[in-house]
């Protein structure tokens, strides 16, 4: 099938439903091949509609037994149904319930889209459009139902029944089998529809919400894995005392459950009171999952949680308006962990993964906007530019109308939209009444796709002494979208004296930049600082106050004097990131030119300063971290050579960790704990600069390194410690690194989360010799293409985390990733598709890689028939 003829959804063709369903009744039947499925919805014409329209149901892969009006079985010339569809004609203009009976076999859905199979657990996923997987239905998020569901099966094989809403009553039934009913009372839109049953044990906790109201919290996992499961339960009490204090979010039912399972395509996912999760996102014990997973967990469970009012009870009017509930939940859970953590290293942390993601993907061919004006697939649309840029919107919008005016808003937003399907418009409404504020040219950057270039040149009169800061603004065209409009930036800044003074802001015209905001929403402007003493170094989008690139002409200098003095962590962190990024340019092109990359030692110098006064490790361990390859690359631009960019980096991480070798050591020594592995923050940073010390000495000194990080992992008691070590130990070459690789395999043969771990780590290392490697793996017993995790950890991470083997000037590594998208296309299109994303930025490559990425992308468009989620994605990368 060919995409050009799929349909294209637009947002201006957006109109209500003609029907609405009030009630949704459903008995579920389970069983591993057949399952029977018998819904009934309550229909009525809805007043918004059109009077005359027939009634057209979604379907998806659907085998329809029966149908009925009223209860009456419906004569066959009634309706018309396919497997994707159901139709009626000349429906009564009345009020009337329709049932069916559907038959599915969860075994054979690979998909893991509607009702599954996962390890023997039955579970959904309905958004977006899974539910037409399950029964026909008016599967849209602005038709919303009160859900009653029965849940029938074999009390043995799956004695654990749980649904949306409240437990209504369950029994036993003839022929070993039980059933359970559960009662949603809050109308939702289908994608939020969940049941499972299976064999599992629960994890429970008692929570008393604000007002008072009890609830049963369950977190439910693989029996034997109940150990795992209590940092997601402490995630999820914190999160929900955090969402009453932060915004007074209480929640609304008695129960709340989370069920983990193995096989899953995305993270996570906010059903009514029974979130369903990856079970790499719940399961975590010290001696299994690293301090970043339990960082990830958090997040997501925070996440899922909140969803529950932005999400649930307020939902989206239509695919259009994904990121109102998505951009909203990534602030709210970004929020959460900078309170429960340090805000300052959470920045920069979702700096560096929104400039990876979204910057990468802002750049490309897959560029779209905050808010899309037309898909042809939904699902490759939950994006980094729907949730992380979508998140920055709402930061700020926060910085632009001021904290308190925040709230207000939110508050107004919750309780005006509350029940109901909304808009983008109508959130930002909300804000406008709260504040006050005319908000109708920010709200250009929900439509307007691309990342805006943010250009800045300071000079200083000494005579006059005034400072004058030229701004300006640019963002390049993008697909669709050739000609663009200057948005709103908020650029919070600084003057920071030649001692490191802050400087006072004090403008010619007699303003007062309150807390250092300029609020650019001009092409450009033009800023005169009077009563400034000596030449100062600006200090620009502190906070990273916009998601735009900062270009500004600072000297090594400039730099070093943000890095030690700078009032704002962020831009000490940038700072020093910026100079390395200066240095890795040259030695870029002092690669390409056959020449030695040389660096000053001023860089190393500075990083051994901060270690020899930092008592944030966390922090510290962040400024080790230089910038990634990907991130030269998006430096760089165009042309991109990525052998070049390898050896540059590689020289740069040498070079430091030589000339600061014997600091580093003394960090490492000296971080050194006794105590047991807890997984706080104050514990995590100082593993993350042990760590990232004992990284960058290897680097300056392999053999002591390698030496080091063996000894390492044979003592360490958890695993951040023990996979930092067979990290830095997979850098180097040789028997030793097959030893260590070896032995990991052995200690977790049993262990698919942490083989993960293993997988991604062989996948990531950046010689010639990888793309054999990851091709034996693909053969590894624990390895498996229908699992998504395994897949996404072997070649999810082949293809976005290893940019030089991934792109191989022979195309070797574009070809392995095109065989296994023509591979995944028929069995899990949604996988595949999101593999495919790491094509990208094909097109800023040098011409031979170029040519080579385009002919793997021309062979997957190609097969038929080709599944829309790959079409998609496929042929906008060649567009
Ligand atoms: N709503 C879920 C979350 O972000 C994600 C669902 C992803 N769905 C998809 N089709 N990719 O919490
Ligand atoms: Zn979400």
């Amino acid at each position: 099938m060919r995409t050009d003829t799929a349909t294209v959804i637009r947002l201006e063709d957006y109109r209500p439903a003609d029907w609405l369903i009030d009630t949704v009744d459903l008995t579920v039947s389970l069983h591993p091949t057949a399952t029977m499925v018998r819904a009934t919805l309550a229909l009525r014409p809805n007043p918004a509609g059109a009077v005359d329209a027939p009634l057209a149901l979604d379907g998806d892969e659907l085998t329809l037994v029966s149908a009925a009006l009223d209860g009456a079985p419906l004569g066959l010339d009634a309706y018309t149904a396919t497997s994707q569809g159901f139709t009626l004609p000349h429906p009564p203009r009345r009020a009337f319930t329709l049932t069916f009976e559907t038959l599915l076999n969860p075994t054979a859905n690979t998909k893991l889209m509607g009702l599954y199979r996962s390890s023997g657990v039955y579970c959904t996923q309905c958004e977006a459009e899974g539910f037409r997987r399950i029964t026909y239905f008016l599967d849209r998020p602005d038709v919303m139902s009160v859900y009653t569901t029965r849940i029938e099966a074999d009390a043995r094989e799956a004695p654990v029944l749980l649904g949306n809403g409240n437990p209504v009553e369950s029994g036993p039934l003839d022929g070993g089998r039980h059933y359970a009913v559960w009662h949603d009372p809050h109308p939702k839109p289908a994608y939020l529809f969940a049941l499972v049953g299976g064999r599992l044990a629960r994890v429970g906790r008692r929570f008393t919400t604000r007002s008072g109201r009890e609830v049963e919290l369950g977190v439910y996992v693989e029996p034997g894995k109940e150990d795992r499961a209590g940092y997601a339960m402490d995630a999820l009490v914190r999160s929900m005392r955090w969402d009453e204090t932060a915004f007074g979010c209480e929640y609304d039912l008695d129960v709340f459950n989370i069920v983990a399972v193995s096989d899953f395509n995305m993270g996570a996912m906010e059903n009514k009171g029974l979130n369903i999760f990856n079970d790499k996102y719940v399961l975590a014990s010290p001696q299994t999952a690293t301090d970043a997973d339990y960082a990830n967990i958090e997040a997501i469970i925070a996440h899922e949680y909140f969803h529950n009012w932005t999400g649930n009870r307020i939902t989206c009017r239509d695919w259009f308006q994904l990121c109102l509930k998505e951009g909203l939940t990534v602030f709210r859970d970004h929020e959460f962990s900078s309170d429960e953590r340090s805000r300052p290293v959470k920045r920069i942390a979702d700096v560096r993964n929104l400039r990876a993601h979204q910057f990468a993907e802002d750049s490309g061919p897959l560029a779209h906007p905050v808010r899309p004006n037309a898909y042809r697939e939904i699902n490759n649309f939950y994006t980094a530019t729907v949730y992380e840029k979508g998140s920055e919107l709402i930061s700020m919008l926060k910085i632009l109308i001021g904290s308190e005016a925040f709230r207000a808003g939110m508050d107004l937003y919750l309780r005006r939209c509350d029940g109901t399907a909304a808009t983008v418009e109508e959130f930002l409404a909300c804000f406008a009444e709260a504040s006050g504020r005319d908000l109708s040219h920010f709200a250009l950057w929900y439509r307007q796709a691309g990342t805006p270039s943010l250009m800045a040149k300071g000079a200083y009169d000494e005579a006059a002494r005034t400072y004058t800061l030229e701004l300006a603004q640019a963002t390049p065209p993008t697909p669709g979208q050739e000609t663009k409009e200057p948005v709103v930036i908020p650029v919070r800044l600084g003057l920071i004296a030649a001692d490191g003074e802050e400087l006072q802001l004090r403008l010619a015209d007699g303003r007062e930049l309150a807390d250092g905001l300029f609020v650019l929403d001009a092409p450009a402007a033009k800023l005169t600082f009077v009563d400034v003493p000596t030449q100062p170094t600006p200090s620009l989008l502190r906070g990273f106050s916009a998601p735009v690139k900062l270009r500004i002409d600072l000297d090594e200098d400039d730099l070093l004097r943000l890095f030690r003095h700078d009032s704002d962590p962020f831009n000490r962190w940038q700072a020093a990131q910026s100079v390395a990024t200066r240095l890795l340019l040259r030695a870029v092109d002092a690669v390409k030119s056959q020449g030695e990359p040389g660096f000053s030692p001023r860089f190393a110098e500075a990083l051994g300063a901060l270690l020899a006064a930092t008592d944030d490790h966390a922090f510290a361990a962040q400024v080790m971290a230089l910038p990634s390859e990907a991130d030269i690359a998006r430096e760089i631009g165009q042309d991109i050579d990525p052998d070049a960019i390898l050896e540059a980096r590689r020289a740069l991480r040498a070079s430091v960790g030589r000339l600061i070798g014997p600091r580093l050591r003394q960090v490492y020594d000296g971080l050194a704990s006794g105590e047991a592995y807890s997984p706080d923050a104050a514990s995590a940073g100082r593993r993350a600069l042990r760590n990232a010390a004992l990284d960058l000495f290897a680097a300056g000194d392999p053999e002591a390194g390698a030496e080091l990080a063996a000894a390492q992992f044979e003592a360490a008691d958890n695993m951040t410690d023990r996979f930092a070590a067979l990290a830095v130990l997979a850098q180097i070459p040789g028997e030793r690194r097959e030893q260590a690789l070896a032995r990991f395999a052995a200690l977790y043969e049993t262990d698919p989360l942490v083989l993960d771990k293993w997988f991604a780590l062989q996948a990531a290392i950046p010689e010639p010799g990888t793309l054999e490697r990851v091709r034996a793996l693909m053969s590894h017993p624990a390895f498996s293409l229908a699992n998504p995790n395994r897949t996404r950890a072997l070649i999810g991470s082949f293809a976005m985390a290893n940019l030089s083997q991934f792109n191989r000037a022979d195309g070797k590594g574009y070809d392995l990733l095109a065989e296994v998208a023509l591979k995944l296309d028929d069995a899990n299109p949604q996988l595949a598709a999101r593999l495919l994303g790491a094509f990208r930025s094909w097109r800023s490559l040098e011409p031979g890689r170029r040519a080579k990425a385009e002919s793997a992308l021309r062979r997957v468009e190609a097969k038929t028939p080709l599944s829309a989620d790959v079409a998609d994605i496929v042929s906008r990368c060649l567009a």
